[in-house]
């Protein structure tokens, strides 16, 4: 089954002489249980590209399909829910919300949805991700590290159609592995990696 297709994404910035062709009809799939990587030189349009596939931004012309789903027909209120269910974002710059602890922060899309998060998932997830005993602490009390890892479990955490992990290459690795807690689900990864 395909989980995300995107057909002749097209985002351009600028005019004349500063025109950027960020995206200039890009088309892709991301199939169940796929793990695929978009790799760049930095100013590729990489994050413009995932933040398209994600809703996060409209592309100029073509379209986006998440389970067979449109995004563009909807209303910014059903997008945001249907982001918060079906996609899971890992931010370049992990976007940790700094006065909610790791705890919070993690299970944030699922009480927004205003769900209990399935707390034995959590809890692979938390242990997996080494995450342990730090689950109290806020964003900057945590490492580096930790902080990504707290942003990955948060994208994890409400079980999404598929992950869009905007990272760089040092993190290929980790999200390796939150591919293969993905593909236990049976459904797609898709990431990006800085040059
Ligand atoms: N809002 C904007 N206005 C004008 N130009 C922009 C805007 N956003 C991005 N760009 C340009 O679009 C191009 C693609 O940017 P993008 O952020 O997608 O690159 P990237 O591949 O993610 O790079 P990096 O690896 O450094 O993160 C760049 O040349 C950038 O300067
Ligand atoms: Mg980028």
């Amino acid at each position: 089954m395909t989980i995300l297709k995107a057909s002749h994404l097209k985002k351009y910035y600028g005019r004349d002489e500063s025109l950027v062709k960020a995206l200039d009809d890009v088309s892709l799939s991301v199939e169940d249980g796929q793990f695929v990587a978009i790799v760049g030189t930095s100013g590729s349009g990489k994050s413009t590209l995932l933040n398209m596939l994600g809703g996060l931004d409209v592309p100029a012309s073509g379209a986006v399909q998440v389970e067979n789903e449109s995004m563009e027909k909807m209303t910014e209120e059903q997008l945001t829910v249907f982001r918060r269910r079906r996609i899971g974002f890992i931010f370049q710059n992990y976007n940790l919300i700094p006065y909610l602890t790791a705890y919070e922060n993690i299970v944030l899309p699922v009480r927004l949805d205003g769900k209990e998060e399935d707390g034995d998932f959590l809890k692979e997830i938390v242990r997996f991700l080494e995450l342990d005993g730090k689950l109290a602490n806020y964003p900057s009390h945590l490492s580096g590290g930790q902080q990504q890892r707290v942003a990955i479990a948060r994208a994890l955490v409400s079980k999404p159609a598929i992950i869009l992990a905007d990272v760089k290459w040092s993190m290929v690795l980790i999200v390796y592995c939150v591919y293969s807690v993905q593909k236990k689900r049976k459904k797609g990864t898709l990431y990006t990696n800085r040059a």
